[in-house]
Formats: C-alpha cells, structure tokens, sequence
C-alpha cells in the first residue's frame, strides 16, 4: 500500500509536470510527402504538362505549430533535377534544408529522394516554399501556415476563418523552354499571360470560360487572409472591391496593425490581412491582382480576378459584381504609401531587436548589365549584378564546400563597396561600359556580428524594382529613399524602433533601402533578386557565416541522405 501511494504520487507529479511544460508536451514532428510529379492542366483555354507536387496546383500547405518539427520527404519523379526552398524559414543551424540548389544542397536527381528536416524555431504566420533551381517554382510552391504556440492567442482579435491566397503567374507555353530559348540569345522570355488567385485567373478576353476562384464570408465575420506572391517575375497590387484590409504581420512577422484598400506584395513576399465582411451583403465583391511595374519594360497587364459573395445570400443575376477600382499599373504613389505604412508590432511580447551598432557596413549596388555575347542578339546578353559582380553558380554546393573545407568552388572576396563608385542613379550616358565581372565570391561574417546592407538600385541600362529576399534571416528596413544613398545624412533618419522587419524587400526603382540584421545562423546563406529573370542574370550572392565557439553556434553535420552533385 505505502509503496503503491507513493508511486501514485510520483506518477501524478509526473503528469502535472507534463501538462505544465508547454515546450516539451506541445511540440510535434509533422510528416510531409511530396511528389515531385509531372501533371497535366488546362487553364486559359490552353492545354499543357506542369510539375507539381502531388499533382497540385498551387501545392500542399504545410500547417504547423512553432517549434514544431517538420520532416518533408521529397520524391523526385520528373526528368528535371530538383529541390525545394522553405522561404523564410530561418533554418537555424540547419542549413541543409534550406534547398537552394548548388548553395545549400546538390539537387534532387531524377528517381531520387531527400528529407527536409528543420525545426521552426521563434516564428509565427505566413511562409510559403517553392522549388529553387531552373524556372521550376512557377508550379512548384504553396503556403506554409505557423500557427503560434498552443495557448498562445494572436496579438490581435481571433479571426473567424483562415485562408490562403495564393498569387502566381500562368503562361499558356512551357516554362523551361521559354528560358532556355531566352537564354540562349541573352533577353527576357515573354511576360506571363496571366496572373492568378489559387490557380485561377478568372475569366480573362480571350478564354471568358475561365472559372476564377471564389471566396464565401458570413456577414459580419472577419478573415484573416494569408496572401502569398508566388509570380516569378512581377509585384502585385491585391484589393477586394468594398472592403478595407488591415495588415497584421508580413513575411512571419507580425505588424503594427494598419488599414489599406491596396496590398503591395512582392515575388517572395507573404502578408497576412484582415476583412471583416461588412459589405452589402447582398452584392459580390471583385478581388484583384493586378501588376505594380514603374519601369519601361513590358509587362503582364492581365488582371486575375476571384469573386467575394456572402453566405446565405442570393445575388439576382442582373446585380453586378462590385468592381474593385484598380490603382494604375506604374502607380509608385500607392506602392510608396504602403510600404511606408509597414512597422514591427515591436510589443512586450514581440520585441523588435534591431542591431543599434553595426560591425559590417556594406554598399552593395544593385544593377542590369550588358555583357559581350557573339551568338546573342546585338551581340549583347543581359545580365545583372551586385558590386559590379555577375553571381556564377558552382558545380558543387557552397555549404559542402565550406563544411568540408572544399578548395576552388568559391572565394570569399565579395567586395563591401563598389570598386569603381560612380553617379548610380543619374540617367545613363548610352556609351557607358555596362559590362560585369563574373565570379563565385562570397562575403564572410563572423558569428554574431551585425551587418547592415544598403541596396542602392542603380539607371544601369535601366532602374526597376528588385525584391531582394535574404536566405537564413530576417532583416529590419532601416530606412529606404530615392536617389543616391547618402551616408551623412540618411542614417539620421533610420528608424532603429520599429522598422518592419522581413526576408524580402523591394529596392526602389531609382533609389535604395538600408538592412540590419545580426549574423547569428553560421552556414552558407544566399541573397538574391527574388525576380526570377533577375536571379538568372546574375542577381545573387552569398554571405557565409563562420561557426561561433558555444555549443549552439555550430551548423550541424549534414544528414546522410543529402544528394550528391
Ligand atoms: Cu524564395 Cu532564394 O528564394
């Protein structure tokens, strides 16, 4: 008896500890399969094969909590290599499964398999992943949703519902065979033919039958919507006709909330909104994505449309859909005032810790370039660059060859400045040498050291905006202007409170934006142009981040199965 009561006790105490313990009871291992498998679709009247996972369009979402484990095995059944990207996702240590391919990892051979195995630690909201290598991730992407913690509510009032927007960009050819005919004599491929919202572009002029998607509220309920761009190669203005949004986190951050008609959202960019139905709820609602281009370049200018209706509610046949009132397509206005209005919630619970010092003070010109190419068209091929430096990917991966001590894959001189400074935003006299360098250089960063990057976009042939998206952290937006950065005067204007903080952000066409962030994931991280044209042309780089001496500051071993090049 006197043995059994204790033992009772014992277990009790055992049980109240579990159940008290949130951390350890709470966190889970989620399992992922993904199969990499060529499917057939028919969108915009046309026909075509796609690569999808699990014969999916737009992907699986992944759902978890943070602090979860994720385990995805990813099963390659198409003729391309692969491998995915969980964008975002800070990858803390385990920077095998970050997925870029010839950075982070040997893709994916045809008939071949690879677990991503990554914990999500200290990150909240809406991330997506896409494939990363060739033009794969304009079918090969979906959301990844992370809840917060069990117990832990949001920082703002529960929503009703959560859904997942996705927004893409559709071409009726192959993908692949569009640029690889594009690189082959130096240009862009051809615009996209369409946008999308969840893989429907709604019905556009020449294919009216195309279905769109739907979007069903309860009168008086709110919403919170996580929107995604997955286009490969344009900003999107997103609107809901009759209805205000507010914006509560970005890119698995959460925001100061704020009120907008308009989202500006970028290739590589999520944001999560609210919409409480409080229309008529006896009309339907035009939702829009439509393009942001403020640079004299060709564009798609075919608006995906979906429709919002109310549940419970018929809409006569003659009542017309409610149209969303569209900014114009160059409207820089729009985009400057949505930007300007993002904050970090930067509360008790969700600090914002910006870097107040700055150890690595970093100028990095962002530009197009013109390079001599015999079989191109003119003789030219587009190119782009950072620091004058056209990114050339290796035949290894970078993270092998840093862990491994690798020689000849990569140097780690990428300059800090521009070797040669010049008037970056000022028009461009036409016999100006556009030519880049070509090089695998790398910036090396201590563990722990703080950095702060200006991405000064520069007229070289001509000034767009870039989406820069950084692989293995976020960042904080310090500050952003137009024309030439200014380092005596602009960083008295930085805001070092609560600058958004984020892993995608656009350059300013014709200006820059100043980042910090703090350098305390050691591995082999890329940075690139999140406009797929423009990672092609060179857009890239890599920072590597040496190990730290404490126990947790060290990248891991790579696992077993990780493909071989
Ligand atoms: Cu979403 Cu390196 O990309």
């Amino acid at each position: 008896m006197e043995i059994s009561g204790r033992f009772c006790v014992y277990v009790l105490t055992l049980l109240v500890v579990y159940f008290l313990s949130p951390i350890t009871v709470h966190s889970m291992i989620r399992h992922y399969k993904f199969n990499v498998v060529m499917t057939n679709t028919t969108k915009l009247c046309s026909s075509k094969p796609i690569v999808t996972v699990n014969g999916q369009f737009p992907g699986p979402t992944i759902v978890a909590r943070e602090d979860d484990t994720v385990l995805i095995k990813v099963v390659n059944h198409v003729k391309y290599n692969v491998s995915i990207h969980w964008h975002g996702i800070r990858q803390l240590r385990t920077g095998w499964a970050d997925g870029p391919a010839y950075i982070t990892q040997c893709p994916i051979q045809p008939g071949h398999n690879y677990i991503y195995n990554f914990t999500l630690t200290g990150q909240r909201g809406t991330l997506w992943w896409h494939a990363h290598i060739l033009w794969l991730r304009a079918t090969v992407h979906g959301a990844i949703v992370i809840l917060p913690k069990l117990g832990v509510p949001y920082p703002f009032p529960k929503p009703y519902k959560e859904k997942t927007i996705i927004l893409g960009e559709w071409w009726k050819s192959d993908v692949e065979e569009l640029i690889n005919e594009a690189s082959n004599i130096g240009t862009a491929p051809i615009a996209s033919d369409s946008h999308t919202i969840n893989g429907h572009s709604g019905p556009v002029s020449n294919c009216p039958s195309q279905s769109g998607y739907g979007l069903p509220v309860r009168p008086g309920k709110t919403y919170m919507l996580r929107i995604i761009n997955a286009a490969l190669n344009e900003e999107l203005f997103f609107k809901i006709a009759g209805h205000e949004l507010t914006v509560v986190e970005v890119d698995a951050v959460y925001t100061k909330p704020f009120k907008t008609d308009t989202v500006l959202i970028a290739p590589g960019q999520t944001t999560n909104v609210l919409l409480t139905a409080n229309a008529n709820a006896g009309s339907k609602y035009m939702v829009a994505a439509t393009t942001f281009m403020d640079a004299p370049i060709s564009f798609d200018n075919v608006t995906a449309t979906a429709i919002l209706h109310y549940i419970g509610h018929t809409v006569s046949q003659s009542r017309k859909t409610v149209l969303a009132s569209l900014p114009p397509q160059n409207a820089t206005w729009v985009a400057t005032k949505f930007t300007r209005s993002l904050r970090s919630l930067n509360s008790r619970e969700y600090p914002t810790r910006v870097p107040t010092k700055v150890d690595h003070s970093l100028f990095f010109t962002v530009s197009l370039g013109l390079n001599p190419c015999p079989s191109c068209n003119n003789g030219i091929r587009l190119v782009a660059g950072i620091n004058n430096v056209t990114f050339t990917m290796p035949k290894t991966a970078l993270l092998q060859a840093h862990f491994f001590n690798i020689s000849n894959v990569f140097t780690d001189d990428f300059p800090a400045k521009p070797s040669n400074p010049y008037n970056y935003t000022a028009p461009v006299n036409r016999s100006v040498n556009a030519a880049t360098m070509k090089g695998t250089k790398l910036y090396r960063l201590p563990y722990n050291a703080t950095v702060q990057i200006v991405l000064q976009n520069t007229a070289m042939v001509l000034s767009e905006n870039h989406p820069f998206h950084l692989h293995g952290f976020n960042f904080f937006e310090v500050g952003r202007g137009l024309g030439n950065f200014n380092q005596k005067k602009d960083p008295k204007k930085f805001n070092l409170v609560d600058p958004v903080e984020r892993n995608t952000v656009g350059v300013p066409a014709g200006g820059w934006t100043a980042i910090r962030f703090i350098a305390d994931n050691p591995g082999v991280w890329f940075m690139h142009c999140h406009l797929e044209i423009h990672t092609t042309w060179g857009l890239k780089m890599a920072f590597v981040v040496d190990n730290g001496h404490g126990p947790d500051q060290s990248l891991l071993p790579p696992p077993a199965d990780l493909p071989k090049c």
